[in-house]
């Protein structure tokens, strides 16, 4: 996900063609927003984290770019093109060194594992609205 901040910013398309340029092929695509309800339930894993609340008010805050990216070892490759999840951790040149503004609204999500990359494709995406 591209997440509110960065759309805001109009970062999107710069944060793309990083995502392409590290090899990963977009394979489903599409701008949405979410309600708070929806934010909960993709989140639903942190419920019980002090920052729950406020994470789901803010992914609902604003349009966010929902896709699905396909590459060899893409769970782990795609983490280490965002870079930690506070900012402040991330490394140089890595998508959330430039472009996050928080922990919080740090630019984009990726998923932790292939089964949840599964599940989170799922969550946006039918059969018909990706690449096979
Ligand atoms: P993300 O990788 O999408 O996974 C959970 C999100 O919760 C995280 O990025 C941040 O946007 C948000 N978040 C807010 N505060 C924290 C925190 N203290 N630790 C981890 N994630 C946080």
């Amino acid at each position: 996900m591209i997440k509110p901040d960065a759309f805001e910013a109009g970062n999107s398309g710069a944060i793309l063609k990083m995502i392409e340029e590290a090899g990963f092929k977009i394979v489903a695509m599409k701008a949405t927003q979410l309600t708070p309800v929806l934010a909960g339930k993709f989140y639903e894993v942190h419920k019980e984290r002090p920052f729950y609340a406020d994470l789901c008010k803010y992914m609902s805050s604003g349009p966010i770019i929902a896709a699905i990216l396909e590459k060899d070892n893409a769970v782990e490759d795609f983490r280490a093109l965002i870079g930690a999840t506070n900012p402040a951790n991330a490394a140089e040149g890595t998508i959330r060194k430039i472009f996050a503004k928080s922990i919080e609204a740090n630019a984009v999500h990726g998923s932790d594992s292939d089964e949840n990359a599964a599940i989170e494709g799922n969550f946006y995406f039918s059969q018909t609205e990706r690449v096979l």
